[in-house]
């Protein structure tokens, strides 16, 4: 093998541990020796860059459950253990004490600001948070009743058509423009949707207020009475943002690494994020979970979701139950837990029955052998959907409230991407079992398809 050959592609920091760990492989009767990649945490990964090159087969892995598409810093977790760091610091931390834009900047940037940088990138973002003017005729363009996702498909991608100035990505300035640009209007576009889907008034951002201050006035406030930003609630939607502002290679980030790879625009790698996340086995589990408790109902009835949930001939699944990562408590649903509560206590009935729905789900769930065995947990979106609720969202706008979060987590990954000097498209292959090669059969000869035994379409 060639070994300098091989190198090119690798990064010094991933093998410089143990230069000399190789995995041994025996095919068709040949040995090869595949090189180690050493995690900082988390598992080693073998290189199999080569590997068709060298052997003549590819690796089957369908859903990636074993596949590392990509080299990353930004965030990590083990789902054995329940743990999650942005940049290394854990979740729990940052909800605690921190806040959303400065987790935004530390997932950009990798370090938490100094106190003039977060002064700094405060002012850049909340002096970007307008959106062109025309973009209001462009929202008159859907019908009233449109779902809100289907709204900021279309919307984020149009930004490439708003802001040419900043779709070059080969150009480090034009990227950052666009990395504020997106950090700070996603809030804006998503309130529009949020007032179109009602029929009312887009109401203007103000930068006098927080990011999750802003966003709220936003969607609640309207020109006929003054609104008053309930800092309870605020303090809440911040810490919604910060849980979701990342989760390493999940299914929209790793779309947005994958149509980012062929040197889309940001906007349009951002719109095909939030196409992948809204779909209800990612972004749209919240908006489910919360129908599935409301469908419950009461406590009497959670035994037969119980048994539905386990029946195999049965396709209904205990939504905001299962991760595909972690097989443990996901860390994030303590923290969710603990905000549903003091936001019911602010606004809402403690005593909420869909609350009790909840809670009493979960403990029968925790106790139950299937869901044991299975390592089911309640994730994030399980008492994400009350916590939203009360803060007045209807259930078509959760997964917006996901995306927009989520934004900074894509646009870092998609940063890191562009800026690795190895960067190549994305371009999975397959294991073919489809038709081996045929002969063209002209129409005369394929007979009428009446009865004769071939398929009429
Ligand atoms: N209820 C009942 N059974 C379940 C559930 C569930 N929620 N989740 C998994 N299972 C069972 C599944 O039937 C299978 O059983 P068996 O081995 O007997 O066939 C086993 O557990 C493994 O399931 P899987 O589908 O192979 O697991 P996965 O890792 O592919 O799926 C998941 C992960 C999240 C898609 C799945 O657990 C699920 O559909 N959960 C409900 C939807 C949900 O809450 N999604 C939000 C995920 S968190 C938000 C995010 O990070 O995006």
């Amino acid at each position: 093998m060639n070994k300098s050959a091989d190198k090119s592609k690798k990064n010094p920091e991933a093998v410089s541990k143990e230069e000399n760990a190789k995995a041994i492989l025996e095919l068709k009767g040949k040995k090869y020796e595949l090189d180690i990649l050493h995690a900082s945490m988390g598992p080693d990964v073998i290189d199999v860059q080569n590997f068709y090159r060298r052997t003549g087969c590819f690796t089957y892995d369908p859903g990636y459950t074993s596949t590392a598409s990509c080299e990353s810093k930004i965030t990590f977790i083990d789902g054995e253990k329940g743990i999650l760091l942005y940049r290394g610091y854990p979740i729990e931390q940052l909800a605690e004490y921190g806040d959303y834009l400065e987790t935004c900047y530390l997932l950009l940037y990798g370090d938490l600001p100094t106190q003039a940088e977060r002064r700094r990138f405060d002012y850049e973002i909340t002096h970007h948070t307008m959106v062109h003017e025309q973009m209001r005729a462009f929202f008159q363009g859907f019908r009233r009743d449109a779902h809100p996702m289907a709204i900021m498909v279309a919307v984020v991608g149009a930004l490439s058509s708003f802001y040419h100035d900043s779709t070059d990505i080969n150009d480090p300035h034009q990227r950052e423009v666009a990395t504020r640009r997106m950090i700070a209007k996603i809030p804006t576009l998503s309130a529009m949707a949020y007032k179109y889907s009602l029929g009312q008034p887009f109401i203007y951002p103000r930068n006098d207020l927080d990011y999750a201050s802003n966003f709220l006035h936003m969607c609640f406030s309207v020109p006929s009475e003054e609104y008053k930003v309930n800092p309870v609630l605020a303090r809440a939607m911040d810490r919604i943002f910060i849980l979701h502002a990342d989760h390493e290679q999940n299914a929209s980030t790793s779309t947005v690494r994958l149509a980012g790879s062929s040197g889309a625009n940001p906007f349009a790698c951002i719109a095909a994020g939030i196409a992948s996340l809204w779909g209800p086995a990612h972004g749209g589990a919240n908006e489910a979970a919360l129908n599935m408790l409301e469908e419950i109902g009461t406590p009497e009835n959670i035994p037969k979701y119980i048994a539905r949930a386990k029946d195999r001939n049965d396709p209904f699944r205990l939504m905001g139950f299962g991760h595909r990562v972690y097989k443990n408590y996901d860390p994030r649903a303590r923290i969710m837990q603990r905000t549903a509560h003091e936001v019911l206590a602010e606004v809402g009935d403690p005593n909420d029955p869909l609350l009790e729905v909840a809670h009493e789900l979960e403990q029968i769930a925790l106790k139950d052998e299937y869901f044991l065995e299975r390592k089911l947990y309640p994730n994030i979106d399980f008492y994400s959907g009350i916590t939203l609720r009360a803060l007045g969202f209807p259930t078509s706008m959760f997964t917006v409230l996901f995306a927009l979060a989520r934004t900074v987590g894509w646009i870092a990954h998609w940063r890191e991407m562009i800026a690795d000097p190895h960067r190549r498209i994305g371009r999975p292959r397959q294991l073919y079992t489809g038709p081996v090669l045929r002969d063209y059969v002209p129409m005369s000869k394929r007979g009428t398809g009446l009865g004769d035994g071939i398929h009429n379409h």
